[in-house]
C-alpha cells in the first residue's frame, strides 16, 4: 500500500530500506527515499512501518 502519496512510496519500500540500508527512523527514511518530505502525514504510519520491521528482524533472528 502507498505510506507517502506525495512521493508514492510503498510500506515494500519502506520494509526494504530498514532492511537492506539500516534505516531505524523517520530522519534515516527521508533522507534514503523522500519520505514525509513535504506534507508530512506520512511521518507516523511511517514510523510504525520501521518499528514494526525492525523487531520482526529481530523475532526472525532470535529463531533461526
Ligand atoms: Fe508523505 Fe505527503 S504523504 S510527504
Amino acid at each position: 500500500m502507498y505510506v507517502c502519496l506525495c512521493n508514492a512510496i510503498t510500506d515494500r519500500a519502506i520494509r526494504k530500506a530498514v532492511e537492506e540500508q539500516g534505516v531505524g527512523n523517520i530522519r534515516d527514511l527521508r533522507r534514503s527515499l523522500g519520505v514525509a518530505n513535504q506534507c508530512g502525514k506520512c511521518a507516523q504510519v511511517a514510523q510504525t512501518i520501521i518499528d514494526q520491521t525492525i523487531v520482526d528482524s529481530s523475532l526472525f533472528k532470535e529463531v533461526s
